[in-house]
């Protein structure tokens, strides 16, 4: 059986599947791993474990697989495996795909009507000494942190009503709550959202439903210390031209954009509605604090979607290098008969924003995210987007200063995550990212470790991998005394 993947942008050069599962210990370090960074990285990567049915078939629709680099006194393992969704069991039982178009269930062969469909891989997550892998269409799966081998579909116990779950959670750092959400959650195209909460010992305590203005894509949303708030932006779903297969998106240019804002420990009965501008489209959000009458809500915006595929989809003929947009402030302003968002430039454009735990939800000094440095040569072609990002920034809201490290040319940076600094030093602690080199046709990754106070530094410490890392989307730190603190099933595990 030869297995043929099409030969476009999403399955070639840096989208060029893997398909490997593998454990290595002792990766080889250049330079020295800071002793603030104990712990594990974990990362989504989606990898397709066969051709799709379909041609025109995307990354977003990849296996997810769980990626891990375990650090520990200056040495790096590293281990990958598939998430066994129970799309991926049945595709694997059948040696070949059996799933359809994107968010398309009227596209799948027969014999997976009602199976789950999620690929769970966008974000790892963990809450209360537990690891799930997350994609927005559906509920997690919960993952051995220790072994990466997969423990099931979870659903709080039973309690879950929502058909789906987020794969942006926003954990309180201070009452480690979870909150989250879950958008199509009465079904394929309903406008219900399921605003959700789980107590520090990962118990969900709340689930209230509310309809959004229409059935958009809800990537994230985002808390104060006082409010829940949910980004609505156009990009919707429509169940008829799904039913007759065409695409589950298509985004709307002249449709508002809102957000809804309610106390996020009251009821969905207290949601406002403020309006946004027309077209626009935020995958993700940097932050939102509270100060005074106003409320902030810190977004990377774009004039449209970022995804070709759905501009495509939705006859907006805009090239990547054409949208604009940028690192945005949408200020609320709670005072009686106010219900439109005040937008103000924060930054320049870019994605895939971090800030600190400790900071999440509350006003903040610095944050990251990365960008493209048209200096540093064009992007690889790669990444769900078709050019992975190139710049990583770090940016002081308050103050205006950013910093930026442009990766050398040929070479791209996928998301870091952000590890804090030893108890009692000073600094910002520090960012560690997969980073990917083009050498010829082929490419080659290590894993960076960068200065998080003084990122044009460049990398401290450098860990060489011997095998190439298909574009994650997102990843997660674990602090080793809480991987040591793990439970699997809900009951402590062991490494
Ligand atoms: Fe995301």
């Amino acid at each position: 059986m030869t297995l043929r993947f099409p030969e476009t942008g999403q399955f070639t050069a840096l989208n060029k599947p893997v398909r490997m599962e593998y454990d290595i210990r002792e990766l080889s370090v250049e330079g020295t791993i800071p002793a603030a960074i104990n712990g594990a990285f974990f990362r989504a990567v989606p990898d397709p474990a066969y051709p799709p049915l379909h041609d025109n078939d995307i990354v977003l629709s990849g296996d997810g697989m769980v990626s891990r680099f375990l650090i520990e006194d200056g040495h790096v393992d590293c281990a990958i495996r598939y998430v066994h969704t129970h799309r991926f069991l049945a595709e694997r039982a059948a040696r070949r795909a059996l799933f359809g178009r994107y968010r398309n269930p009227f596209t799948d062969d027969a014999s997976v009507a009602g199976v789950d469909r999620t690929v769970a891989n966008t974000t790892p997550v963990w809450h209360a000494g537990r690891l799930f892998m997350t994609k927005e269409d559906g509920r997690p799966y919960e993952i051995n942190p220790h072994t990466l081998e997969t423990v099931g579909r979870y659903d709080f116990a039973g309690r879950l009503r929502s058909e789906t779950m987020t794969a942006h959670v926003r954990i309180d750092p201070d009452t480690q709550e979870m909150f989250f959400y879950g958008y199509e959650a009465g079904g394929l195209c309903t406008r219900d959202i399921a605003y959700c909460i789980a107590d520090p010992d990962g118990n969900l305590v709340s689930e209230q439903w509310f309809e959004a203005p229409y059935c958009a894509m809800t990537h994230d949303f985002a808390i104060t210390q006082k409010y829940a708030l949910f980004p609505i932006f156009p990009t919707v779903a429509d169940l008829e031209r799904i039913k007759s297969g065409g695409p589950h998106w298509g985004h709307v240019q002249d449709l508002e954009s809102w957000v809804g804002m309610m106390p996020r420990s009251g009821s969905v009965k207290e949601m406002r509605w403020f309006k946004g501008p027309p077209g626009v489209h935020a995958y993700h959000v940097m932050n939102a604090f509270d100060d005074g009458d106003q409320v902030h809500l810190d977004l990377c915006l774009s004039e449209t979607n970022a995804f070709p595929f759905i501009r495509s989809d939705s006859n907006i003929a805009r090239e990547q290098w054409e949208i604009g947009g940028g690192f945005i402030r949408w200020t609320l302003d709670l005072k009686e008969g106010s219900n439109v968002v005040k937008a103000s430039p924060l930054g320049p454009p870019g994605d895939l924003p971090r800030v600190r735990d400790a900071d999440q939800g509350k006003p903040y000094r610095v944050a990251w995210y990365l960008t493209v440095d048209p200096k540093a040569g064009p992007p690889l072609p790669g990444g769900p987007v078709g050019a992975a990002m190139n710049c990583l920034l770090r940016i002081e809201p308050a103050t205006g200063r950013i910093d930026s490290l442009s990766m050398p040319f040929g070479w791209a940076i996928n998301e870091p995550v952000h590890v804090p600094p030893s108890a009692g030093s000073k600094g910002d602690g520090w960012l560690v990212a997969v980073v990917d080199e083009q050498r010829g046709d082929d490419f080659h990754s290590q894993l960076w470790i960068i200065d998080a106070t003084d990122v044009a530094a460049g990398p401290v410490a450098k860990v060489l991998l011997p095998i190439r890392q298909r574009p994650q989307v997102h990843g997660w730190w674990v602090p080793l005394e809480q991987l040591n603190h793990s439970k699997v099933g809900g009951v402590p595990a062991r490494r």
